[in-house]
């Protein structure tokens, strides 16, 4: 039986978190931090999973595998996709799937969304059904939304499946690739894992109770990611910094912020970064910060030492390769 094998990057939310999810663009970069599925079609009609974090296979029969209703948190967007997979080919197949990864899944660097356009080319090419990047995306988004319960607009699976730096509108509507060079960031891990959907909730709260002056803030976010797509094009990092500041104050509005994420972020600023902001929901998860060659070592030794606990730097490239086939055999 032949094996397949492919990767999908993780990504970094640039501008727009949040205001995504009302319907304004965002703009995603894929890093070269990478998660890597292996795939085997068995004759023994079972469905077998290995992943980081489980002490043994996660193995039922074809037949239990349809109808589960509890998956373990390790196996469940591997799971879903395969699900997914088999509706969308009309044909259930036992197979055996094995998931590594080059990040911690602590990071929030997408590592939920890579494993799942991973698992999702894998099937695709292990069965010649040979689906387009879209197709890829389709179905992985379908994946995620079903496990997350509705809450994702679909930018992280975008910068997986299609990779490069991308200018996107909730559930894939726009998908656009923006002509950039690598970013000059440095990224640091505020040592806390955060949940999405609880800030997301967070952020629900405010327009159900401030509709009006959310409404403002999203626009105003809106008018931020227009101008970076431009400032990003002309290679423009002081704007872009500045940018990056004007949409970390609408996270604070938000109160997507914390007093870690702003203590890492003003240490960036206070040596010397064009400009720092959160990436993603917020709560914890990363910072992202734009510095020139010269500010880059005393922006990651300032970081390091602030005193957030358990923050740390994270070497990553920006605008990496998307989905892409590792092996065949
Ligand atoms: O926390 P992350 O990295 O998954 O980013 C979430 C970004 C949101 O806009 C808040 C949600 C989404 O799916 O776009």
């Amino acid at each position: 039986m032949v094996t397949v094998s492919a990767s999908a990057p993780g990504k970094l939310m640039l501008f727009g978190e949040h205001a995504v999810l009302y319907g304004y663009p965002c703009i995603v970069t894929s890093v070269d931090l990478r998660i890597r599925v292996s795939t085997k079609i068995t004759d023994t009609r079972r469905v077998t999973i290995r992943a980081k974090g489980l002490r043994e296979p996660y193995t039922l029969t074809v037949e239990e595998f349809s109808h589960t209703r509890s998956l373990p948190n390790e196996v469940r967007f591997v799971a879903t996709a395969i699900t997914k997979f088999w509706e969308h080919a009309k044909e259930k197949f036992g197979i055996e799937v094995v998931s590594e990864s080059e990040f911690s899944e602590s990071y929030g660097l997408g590592s939920s969304s890579a494993v799942t356009v991973a698992t999702i080319k894998c099937l695709s090419e292990i069965t010649n059904l040979a689906l387009d990047l879209r197709g890829i995306f389709d179905l992985s988004y379908e994946t995620v939304l079903d496990v997350q319960g509705g809450y994702a607009s679909g930018f992280d699976v975008a910068a997986a499946t299609y990779g490069g730096t991308l200018y996107y509108v909730n559930e894939g509507k726009v998908i656009d690739l923006l002509e950039t060079d690598e970013l000059p960031l440095v990224v640091a891990y505020s040592g806390l894992k955060a949940s999405t959907v609880e800030y997301v909730r967070k952020v629900k709260e405010i327009f159900e109770k401030q509709p009006r002056v959310a409404e403002f803030i999203m626009k105003h976010i809106s008018v931020l990611v227009e101008d970076a797509k431009v400032a990003l094009a002309e290679r423009d990092y002081s704007r872009l910094g500045m940018l990056m500041n004007l949409n970390q104050s609408d996270l604070n509005a938000l109160g997507v912020s914390t007093y870690e994420l702003d203590l890492l972020i003003y240490a960036a600023r206070l040596n010397g970064a064009y400009g720092a902001k959160i990436s993603g929901a917020g709560g914890g998860d990363c910072i992202i910060a734009l510095v020139s060659n010269e500010k880059r070592l005393a922006v990651e030794k300032a970081l390091e030492e602030v005193g957030v606990k358990g923050a740390k730097v994270i070497k990553v490239r920006t605008s990496a390769e998307g989905v892409r086939i590792e092996g065949r055999i």
